[in-house]
């Protein structure tokens, strides 16, 4: 190997500059953790290009050198997607330094940037341009487009605008062989032969690196309100999102479902933030935008959510009185994983159900892992306005998190047979990564895996892009 590493070191130097080759262990460490803190990866190097020229010289050497190759941009993925394995093999390609907005087109309602622009700087990109950005998600101080896509993540707004996939019209992508195919198109309708971007969307890097990609842009919201509902349970939840569909029509954007555990448990970790409606067990938290200048949404809203109340859809509510209370609301949503996170290791469900049949599989699965695991800790949030619910467990108030994460695989067996048996998806947002391989190949047919692999024999025979990643 050394004869090669030492080859390889060289060319990873002439394509990036050797300051961007890091093979230091405490340099390197940063991205070889993952963010839940679950993979220790090892790495031959870490790679930072700036360009897309760049990105292709270092995909050719790998390729040259039979080197495994891990796409990264924010590291902030939840299956170990962007973390290398122990054998440091790999070269861990980093796109943080590609951080360009190439282009606006406000006429076109399109923004191009490169992969390693971070979600906020999008979102503000847009909003300078007088339009908006809707992916958003609690991470997107750090996670970037590249990432966003590779992982076709959901987020808060999926309920309105869709998934990343659907904000996409056009990609650069290195190939596994460093090729750059350039489909950094911005039309609307192309139907010209199969539509490649849609491949390397959601494939995690395992088909090739993203380098840039031409994004919708939408009307910006003239007006936004944002309210706190506790509801008397999740199927009250359900009837409320009915309610508020249908009186609020596509101005409803966001409909998070938050348990009281979850809320608790957010508050003890970030004691800063109130208790708008003490006591409840669980709660809803809504936004609404209007796009339209005149536009009598506060007053719509509050109508809605009076009636919401009559029927006992909400049994309380709070209506954000100002922007600052408004993020103050988001903050308690959307530091429920953080503080989880700080409350120790602990199982994820990132799981997917018709939103008709969450109500009775809450109980089901509660009933089911009591019985399994006594004393676990339900801590219950996500987006139920598509279906999309983190389930997540935490250890039993008296039993080690470490001790606890043992459990997964028969927690994983019993929540995951549970949402199969419902017609659900065992990975609704985050993806597989390394987390969940074992997982796919359970619950997918053989056809579909076989398919799968054929697709990537075709763009990376060699196996090289992000090695040991969802196949
Ligand atoms: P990374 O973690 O760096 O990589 C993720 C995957 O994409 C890896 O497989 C990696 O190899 C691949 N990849 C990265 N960049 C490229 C590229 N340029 N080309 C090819 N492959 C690439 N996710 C949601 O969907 N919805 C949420 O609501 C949500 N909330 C979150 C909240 C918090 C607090 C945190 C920490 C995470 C959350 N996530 C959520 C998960 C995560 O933020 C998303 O999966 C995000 O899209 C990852 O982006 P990233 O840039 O950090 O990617
Ligand atoms: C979120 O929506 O906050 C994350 O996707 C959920 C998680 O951390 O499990
Ligand atoms: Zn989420």
């Amino acid at each position: 190997m050394m004869d090669i590493g030492a080859n390889l070191r060289t060319r990873l130097e002439a394509a990036v500059g050797a300051p961007h080759v890091l093979t230091d262990l405490a340099a390197m460490q940063p991205y070889l953790l993952d963010w839940r803190g679950r993979y220790q990866g090892r790495a031959f190097a870490v790679v930072r290009p700036g360009n897309t020229a760049e990105v292709a010289a270092v995909v050719g050497a790998c390729a040259d050198a039979q080197v495994g190759i891990v796409p990264q941009g924010g590291n902030t993925g939840m299956c170990g997607g962007a973390t290398p394995d122990d054998s440091g093999h790999a070269v861990v390609l980093s796109l943080l330094r590609m951080n360009r907005v190439r282009a606006t087109d406000p006429a076109n309602a399109t923004i191009t940037v490169e992969a390693g622009v971070p979600l906020a700087s999008v979102q503000a990109a847009a909003a300078a341009a007088g339009l908006n950005f809707p992916l958003s998600l609690g991470s997107e101080g750090s996670c970037t487009i590249g990432g966003n896509l590779s992982t076709n993540a959901g987020g808060t707004a999926v309920l309105r605008f869709g998934n990343a996939r659907d904000l996409v019209l056009g990609l650069e992508v290195v190939l596994a062989d460093g090729r750059v195919w350039d489909g950094l198109r911005g039309l609307r309708k192309d139907n010209t032969g199969y539509d490649l971007k849609h491949l390397f969307v959601g494939a995690e890097g395992t088909l090739g690196v993203i380098t840039a990609a031409v994004l919708k842009l939408f009307p910006a919201p003239a007006h936004r309100a944002t309210a706190l509902a506790a509801v008397a349970d999740p199927q009250r939840a359900v009837d409320l999102l009915r309610g508020l569909k249908s009186s609020l029509g596509d101005r409803l954007v966001g409909f998070e479902l938050i348990s009281g555990v979850a809320l608790a448990m957010c508050r003890k970790h970030h004691p800063e933030l109130p208790d708008p409606l003490p006591g409840h067990a669980w709660y809803v938290l809504v936004q609404a935008d209007d796009t339209a200048a005149g536009g009598g949404l506060p007053a719509d809203v509050e109508r809605a959510l009076g009636k919401a109340l009559e029927r006992g859809d909400a049994v309380d509510v709070a209506i954000a009185q100002s922007g600052e209370q408004a993020q103050t609301l988001w903050a308690l949503r959307e530091n429920i994983s953080e503080a989880q996170r700080r409350e120790g290791l602990n199982i994820k469900h990132d799981i997917s159900l018709p939103v008709s049949v969450i109500p009775e599989f809450l109980v089901t699965a509660e009933t089911a892992l009591n019985r399994a695991f006594p004393g676990v800790r339900f801590v219950v949030f996500g987006h139920l306005g598509d279906g999309n619910l983190h389930y997540n467990l935490s250890a039993p108030a008296n039993e080690s998190s470490e001790h606890f994460l043992a459990n997964a695989p028969a927690a994983n067996r019993i929540v995951h047979d549970m949402v199969a048996a419902r017609a659900g998806s065992i990975s609704a947002e985050h993806g597989i990564g390394q987390l969940k391989r074992a997982e796919l190949t359970h619950y997918k047919s053989a056809l579909e895996i076989e398919l799968m692999r054929a697709v990537k024999f075709a763009l990376d025979p060699s196996g090289l892009l992000n090695p040991g990643k969802v196949l």
